[in-house]
């Protein structure tokens, strides 16, 4: 699955997004490295800091699978620009997906790549 279609899934499943409080719907698509996909999207809590956000979603849903190895992660938002991963998804990318790679789209539609490991330098590790 290349790029564009992981991005394509992401926004797919934005549209599951559960965002009543932020009005703020986030999409992903993760790739593992046998090709299978686990899309995920932000689910929000009255209580706020129960919120999962996107990403983790989908990451959980496959670590919960038995897939440990990840390639890639597409995300997406309903901003106006690229969705960056917040700060605690980047730590739980840095968990499975050091060496992977982060997949957003611009407003132009542009693809952009980012690697894990620059989006979280010096990552906290047991
Ligand atoms: N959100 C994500 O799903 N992923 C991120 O990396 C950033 C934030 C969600 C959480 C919340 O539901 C909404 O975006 C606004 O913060």
């Amino acid at each position: 699955m290349d790029n564009r279609q992981l991005i394509e899934k992401a926004k797919e499943a934005m549209e599951n997004s559960y965002s009543p409080y932020s009005n703020f719907k986030v999409g992903a698509c993760l790739l593992c490295k046998d090709g299978t996909i686990y899309t995920g999207c932000n689910i929000e809590n009255s209580s706020f800091g129960a919120t999962n956000c996107a990403e983790r979603t989908a990451i959980f849903k496959a670590v919960s699978e038995g897939k440990r190895e990840f390639l890639k992660i597409a995300v997406v938002g309903s901003g106006e620009d690229l969705t960056f991963p917040c700060g605690i998804c980047r730590q739980v990318m840095s968990e499975f997906m050091l060496d992977g790679e982060v997949i957003l789209e611009d407003n132009n539609r542009e693809i952009k790549v980012f690697k894990v490991r620059d989006l979280l330098p010096y990552a906290f590790s047991l």
